[in-house]
């Protein structure tokens, strides 16, 4: 299936509902080709974002770009753009073929291409084997593979989902992201801008992740970036399980607690507040670098794991092992540890206005 590769340009683009600013000066690149995930909690303006670009929504100021064509005065028929909504979104009185080919029909293609293309979409989403079924007559991971199909027929140089596997059970979810995977290495010419407050579909898929901030962008970068060292407490909490450590810069690293850390600090002023950002998974049980000591408040087994809370001197700490043979127990004197490459200071406080 050929697409003409275009990628997706936010200018500037604030949108308002009744004089309320739910997208505030959006700026975003999505090279063609690249997938993006928008990431952030519910109401932050990602699904907002999306209508921008599809047209649904009209920006109060800033330009939307796809590719060098400033499509902020086209209606959405106009921009080549495919959608896929949460609720799949389907007409339940056609059958899968029909509900394909409406963005065909409706564009007039002739209809010996219509039948191709629907074949060929259907084909690229598993679904070739239920044309003729009904909406009803499929289970939900299906219903959302036709309306996938449907986005792709009129061959979109740009794909928008929001949230597509939401209404999916964790199983079903997992197995779509790898066909979504799939999809996108078959298709490597379209760019897809991937709406979700899952960070791990965020993570497993995107080539790179804004993280959106109430009606703002918060932070942008390759999911290995924003995981490994992220540049706010609000992206260290949203991407990824993390600790987030109140602690005072010292001479050589910080102090959390009574203990002395070594860390990085950056240049970081002594005396300063500061967050420290320790990942759940790489804290360790024991003794080594940077040691924290505590009483074990509480311990969960999930299965391959074992997640501790620590107070460590009134904070908690939390520590994700591999499964423990000889797991403590509540109120037991707990010893802790973690790298010092493993830390990422941040600044404290400029979080919350
Ligand atoms: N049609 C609308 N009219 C008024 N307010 C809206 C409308 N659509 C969204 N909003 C508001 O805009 C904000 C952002 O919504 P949305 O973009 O849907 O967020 P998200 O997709 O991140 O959950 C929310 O506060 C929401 O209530
Ligand atoms: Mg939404």
């Amino acid at each position: 299936m050929s697409a003409t590769s275009s990628g997706i340009r936010f200018d500037s683009v604030t949108v308002a509902y009744d004089g309320n600013v739910v997208l505030d000066t959006f700026d975003l690149t999505v090279e063609p080709g690249e997938v993006m995930a928008l990431l952030g909690p519910s109401g932050s303006g990602k699904t907002t974002a999306l209508r921008a670009v599809a047209g649904f929504v009209r920006p109060a100021s800033g330009r939307v770009f796809l590719g060098d064509r400033d499509v902020t005065d086209l209606p959405p028929h106009r921009r080549g753009i495919g959608m896929v909504v949460q609720q799949y979104a389907l007409f339940p009185h056609m059958r899968v073929e029909e509900n394909v080919a409406f963005g065909l029909r409706a564009r007039k293609v002739p209809r010996a291409e219509i039948r191709e293309r629907v074949a060929e979409a259907l084909d690229l989403t598993g679904m070739g084997a239920y044309a003729r079924r009904h909406p009803r007559e499929l289970s939900g991971g299906q219903q959302q593979r036709v309306a996938i199909a449907r986005a792709l027929a009129i061959r979109p140089g740009v794909l928008l989902l929001d949230e597509p596997l939401s209404a999916l059970d964790a199983q079903l979810r997992s197995g779509m992201l790898a066909e979504l995977a799939r999809l996108h290495r078959e298709l490597p010419d379209v760019s897809i801008l991937y709406v979700t407050h899952d960070q791990v579909e965020a993570l497993t898929l995107a080539d790179r992740i804004a993280v959106m901030d109430r009606a703002r962008l918060r932070a942008c970068g390759t999911p290995r970036e924003l995981y490994r060292s992220p540049a706010d407490e609000f992206t260290a909490s949203f991407v990824g399980g993390a600790n987030l450590l109140p602690v005072t810069v010292t001479a050589g690293g910080v102090s959390f607690a009574g203990a002395d850390i070594k860390v990085d600090t950056g240049g970081a002023a002594r005396g300063a507040s500061a967050v420290l950002c320790v990942r759940r998974h790489l804290v360790g049980l024991g003794e080594g670098p940077n040691q924290l000591t505590g009483t074990l408040e509480e311990i969960q087994w999930r299965g391959s794991t074992h997640r501790l809370f620590v107070d460590v001197g009134g904070h908690r700490v939390m520590a994700d092992l591999r499964e423990l043979r000889d797991p403590p127990a509540h109120g037991d004197a707990v010893t802790l540890h973690f790298a010092p490459d493993d830390a990422v200071l941040l600044p404290a406080g400029v979080d919350h206005d």
